[in-house]
């Protein structure tokens, strides 16, 4: 029975906790629940970065004494000493708090575990792990991100029956449905960027923001463009929206070299930021633009296309998970989402790891894991 409601707690946890999206990154989301005697006394989550945690939140909610309650929370309390805010376990043995149930141990390996000792010590009785597989799907980014200081990277294409991306002269609007495409928009507001290359711009001219009926938060997460600056026009939206200074160009020194006046005038007044990357066998190296990226506080990127971006993320094993969306239509000759000509043997086949099939609306989506195997499950 109390596994039952441990259960039931953690999930609404969980609820709570994507509250918080698109508003606490770079932190992870978190709900707690506050209950005694099977009666809900409060109910909190982050709700944006830098503001109050989960749990004080749900503490000051409550109106009534929370002794002998139990909290639950799907991310263990803070121990820290060095912020402004007091640590979330001080708040929760003040308030005699009887038993504090937890999804997931803080990812940080330097923290991880303290939280839940010094509540121990303290006398409350601690139960750790409920859940704990759907708690770390939920902050896989950030997990990633505070144990490897690089972005998540997750992957979507929206591929026809026949494996394509686009028609053979690049149109490909639309291969997906609005189901479809409005699921991709709520993932824009999980994710810190959008990236996508040069040809994705010129052919589609998106504006990667958050659309399709999802309450933006007025959020528009980083749009990346790879390739090279020299080449881009500078009417595209990317570079001409009232979102433009969070457009970033990820390009090379000698390409920067050759762009005219025009452009340069063009990137200095709409404050687009330029990040520069060395090119090996005609590539970039990806590991260096994630380590740049992450300086500026990107913790999780949602890779949009086109096929040479998701053939470099692929090849050079910069991705953690891809989501591809199987669409009920075939166009013939088109573009495929990757390429590789020296990949001539079945046993030397990319293969993904925890794979998992979802319907959306007639669309199949087959969500997996890169090989390397989910961040989450590595600690
Ligand atoms: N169905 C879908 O889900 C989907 C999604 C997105 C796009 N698309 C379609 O895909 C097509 C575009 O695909 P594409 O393969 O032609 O182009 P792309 O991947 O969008 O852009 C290719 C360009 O980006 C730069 N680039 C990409 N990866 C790079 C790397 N690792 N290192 C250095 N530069 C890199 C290069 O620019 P430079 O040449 O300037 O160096 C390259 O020429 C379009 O038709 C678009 O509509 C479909």
């Amino acid at each position: 029975m109390e596994i039952n409601l441990d259960t039931k707690y953690i999930n609404r946890c969980f609820e709570l906790a994507q509250k918080g999206l698109g508003s606490v990154s770079p932190n992870p989301l978190v709900g707690c629940v506050i209950e005694r005697d099977g009666i809900v006394l409060s109910e909190g989550f982050h709700e944006i970065y830098g503001g109050p945690h989960a749990e004080p939140n749900a503490i000051a909610n409550a109106t009534v004494s929370l002794e002998g309650a139990t909290l639950y929370c799907n991310l263990e309390p803070c121990c820290h000493t060095n912020k402004q805010t007091p640590p979330c376990v001080k708040t929760i043995i003040e308030n005699k708090i009887k038993r504090v149930v937890i999804s997931n141990l803080d990812p940080n390996p330097n923290v991880s575990g303290n939280g839940v000792k010094i509540l121990r010590d303290a006398g409350i009785e601690v139960d750790v792990g409920i859940l704990e597989e759907v708690g770390k799907e939920l902050n896989e980014a950030f997990f990633k991100f505070i144990q490897t200081n690089k972005p998540f990277v997750h992957i979507k294409l929206a591929q026809t029956l026949d494996g394509k991306i686009a028609t053979s002269t690049g149109d490909s609007k639309w291969i997906s449905n609005d189901s479809a495409r409005k699921k991709v928009h709520e993932w824009r507001l999980k994710y810190d960027a959008v990236l996508i290359g040069r040809n994705t711009l010129s052919k589609d001219d998106p504006t990667l923001n958050i659309r399709m009926g999802i309450n933006s938060k007025g959020k528009v997460p980083f749009r990346i463009v790879l390739g090279s600056i020299d080449k881009m026009n500078f009417s595209y939206k990317l570079f001409s929206d009232e979102w433009s200074h969070r457009t970033i160009v990820v390009t090379t020194l000698d390409s920067y070299r050759l762009a005219t006046n025009s452009q340069l005038e063009q990137i200095e007044k709409n404050k687009i930021t330029i990040i520069f990357a060395d090119k090996q066998n005609g590539s970039f190296n990806l590991d260096d633009i994630l380590l740049q990226l992450s300086k500026l506080k990107i913790t999780s990127i949602l890779v949009e296309g086109g096929k040479s971006v998701i053939t470099s993320f692929i090849n050079q094993k910069q991705y953690d998970k891809i989501s591809f969306f199987i669409c009920p239509k075939i166009i013939g000759n088109g573009i495929s989402y990757y390429e590789n000509d020296d990949l001539t043997l079945m046993k030397d086949a990319i293969t993904f790891s925890e794979t998992r099939v979802e319907n959306i609306d007639n669309q199949v989506v087959i969500h997996a894991y890169s090989n390397k195997g989910n961040v989450c499950l590595q600690d």
